[in-house]
């Protein structure tokens, strides 16, 4: 496993999932390996809930990252769980077309780019 993966893992145990009981953890990559995580913050009105994919994406943008390569999304379930619309869009705008890494706990894992996710999207390109 690579530290990428050990990244979400870890960051997934800091899950404020108290609502759902489904802890999602994210470590987005940037092009010269610096890592940024996020875990999913889940609130009382249910609609405020963050996904772990936009907390990773935010706190990067923040300190200032730009350039991204990969990104892990690791929880449990039934199968590989992969990012939310909201999600994808978010990672498609700041990020463009990384890699997607889908992980469970057990250490399963399926690779796909966010192109596959997000098919024809919508960006700046459109209006441009
Ligand atoms: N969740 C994520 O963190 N990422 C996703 O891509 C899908 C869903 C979170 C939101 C909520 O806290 C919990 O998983 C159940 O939907």
């Amino acid at each position: 496993m690579d530290r990428l993966m050990a990244a979400a893992l870890w960051v997934r145990e800091n899950a404020s999932s108290r609502y759902s009981g489904f802890k999602v953890g994210a470590a987005l990559e940037e092009a010269g390996g610096r890592i940024h995580t996020g875990c999913n913050v889940e609130n009382a009105t249910y609609g405020l809930t963050v996904c772990a994919e936009r907390v990773a994406v935010f706190k990067a943008i923040s300190e200032g990252a730009r350039n991204f390569r990969r990104i892990v999304v690791a929880a449990g379930g039934k199968r590989l769980a992969s990012p939310c619309g909201p999600c994808r869009q978010i990672l498609w705008e700041f990020c463009g077309n990384i890699e997607v890494i889908l992980l469970n706990p057990s250490g399963d894992s399926r690779v796909l780019s966010l192109a596959d996710l997000l098919p024809e999207p919508f960006d700046e390109n459109v209006f441009r």
